[in-house]
């Protein structure tokens, strides 16, 4: 053999979707019984694998509400003000609580035509009134329409409400309201003070989704995307998100591991942590730092990724994943590992989950729903919606994501592109979709849940006419 250079001998063969395929194997059961429950971070449970990107068309209330209460979870973005984020998060969690706390409120010195402004704005029918913490009455919309925008909230509301105490159970409150003919119930302590709101609406939804993931208190789960470098940002979410996503292009970084360790300890959330690509960077920051909820794997596979072009720097999703799982195997630790970036179908979901990852992120996937954020658009006869980088320009244009990708110095680096993807309808259905076409895959590969599929063995796709062949199949 004539002489090599030892790196170019040596360089990993970093595998990304399109290359490998699962073989099958002796399938025990029907893929209806096939399990797709996961982990998300340590302490949450999933019901379906799914995670939507922290990404201004990807993931505010709307897209994060429908895949909670499909048992996915979505990521709540930061290309906005503390404010907006934080009521977003609000949002999905008020949409279908049993005793909602995050009420919003109206002083009886209000005039009628404040109280409409807030209920129409935040899409809500009732209102308690409370003074110096004690409920005093309640102004629902027909109070509302019953009465000149003028007058005052107290001439206005209902004075005599009907209340009910903490430890009320569900089926008390529906006979409450249904005997009542109400549908808001206020909750309140033995001295009378407002501590929440019950409404018959939220009661309805609940029992429409058995399936959603939800808290302790029967709200539906929900994370947020947070700078390292924004301690206030975190602390503020921490007190409604149920975990927070240190949201970093380039995540093996001594200033952003330092930044890390304070939110952990400040806001006492489960911290997710990314992105990441290699087993160092994944050995370095989960040994650096006391608690790690989860890791975020893959950099620069994105559907609207440019950063291997700009830098030719990166680490293929599902190499990252398999780089992180031997790191975690070293380290005899079971964090989970999200797979993200380039998941276009539920094959890449599969192949995802044989080398370790517990659920996958997706941005584009998501992006085509009509609960994604971006405006439909029609072209000829055909729908699509916008999908775009964070570190595109039009998305740095907002200025909140900027340290998202690193200041290199001189002009701004764009990492990111905007594309068109086509419109896909509901999330439900793209969910029902992702579930069948994994379901049948784990049963292909003989496993029974997401967990055996790590034993599963894969071949390398070579020929252009197989990776055709495929392609024309499987992907969208
Ligand atoms: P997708 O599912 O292929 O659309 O990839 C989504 C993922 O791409 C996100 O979860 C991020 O990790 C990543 N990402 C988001 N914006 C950018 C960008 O501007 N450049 C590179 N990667 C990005």
């Amino acid at each position: 053999m004539g002489s090599y250079n030892k790196k170019m001998l040596d360089a990993a063969v970093a595998f990304n979707f399109d290359d490998l395929i699962v073989l099958p194997g002796l399938a025990q059961v029907e893929p209806k019984d096939i399990s797709i429950g996961t982990r998300f971070t340590k302490n949450i449970a999933l019901g379906v694998p799914f995670v939507s990107s922290p990404m201004d068309t990807v993931t505010e209330s709307a897209m994060a509400i429908a895949l909670a209460r499909r048992g996915g979870v979505g990521v709540i973005h930061r290309n906005c003000s503390l404010e907006e984020e934080l009521n977003m998060v609000r949002a999905v969690k008020r949409a279908e609580s049993f005793i909602i706390r995050n009420v919003i409120l109206i002083s009886r010195n209000s005039t009628v035509g404040e109280a409409s402004t807030i209920m129409l704005e935040n899409h809500i029918s009732g209102l308690p009134v409370v003074e110096a913490g004690k409920l005093v009455g309640i102004l629902t919309s027909r109070d509302v329409r019953a009465n000149d925008p003028v007058n005052r909230v107290e001439q206005a509301m209902t004075k005599d409400v009907i209340t009910a105490h903490e430890d009320v159970t569900e089926t008390e409150a529906i006979n409450l309201m249904r005997s009542n003919r109400i549908e808001k119930l206020p909750v309140v302590g033995s001295d009378g003070t407002f501590r929440g709101l019950i409404t018959y609406k939220d009661i309805i939804t609940r029992g429409k989704y058995q399936h959603a993931l939800r808290d302790k208190d029967g709200r539906l789960v929900v994370a947020a995307a947070v700078s390292p470098f924004d301690l206030e940002r975190a602390k503020a979410l921490s007190k409604d998100a149920d975990a927070l996503i240190v949201d970093v292009a380039h995540f093996h970084n001594s200033a952003v591991i330092a930044a890390t360790k304070k939110i952990i300890k400040e806001t006492g959330r489960e911290i997710i942590i990314g992105n990441l690509g290699t087993k160092k960077g994944v050995l370095d920051s989960v040994s650096a730092l006391d608690s790690v909820a989860a890791l975020r794997m893959g950099i620069g596979s994105g559907s609207i990724c440019i950063t291997t072009e700009v830098t030719r720097a990166g680490s293929p999703t599902l190499f990252a994943v398999s780089q992180a799982a031997d790191a975690l195997e070293e380290l005899g630790s079971d964090i989970p590992i999200i797979a993200d970036g380039g998941i276009k179908n539920s094959g890449d979901i599969a192949l995802a989950f044989v080398f370790g990852a517990s659920s996958v992120m997706m941005g584009q996937v998501f992006a085509g729903c009509e609960e994604s954020p971006s405006p439909k658009t029609r072209i000829e006869d055909k729908y699509y919606k916008v999908h775009r980088g964070m570190g595109s320009a039009a998305a740095r244009a907002k200025r909140a994501i900027v340290d998202r990708y690193a200041d290199s110095g001189g002009k701004n680096i764009e990492e990111g592109i905007e594309i068109l993807v086509p419109f896909r309808g509901r999330v439900d259905d793209a969910v029902d979709e992702l579930v069948g076409g994994l379901r049948a895959a784990i049963g292909y590969a003989g496993a029974t849940d997401i967990r055996e599929m790590r034993n599963a063995s894969v071949a390398l796709v070579r020929t252009p006419a197989h990776k055709d062949g495929i392609r024309l199949k499987g992907n969208k």
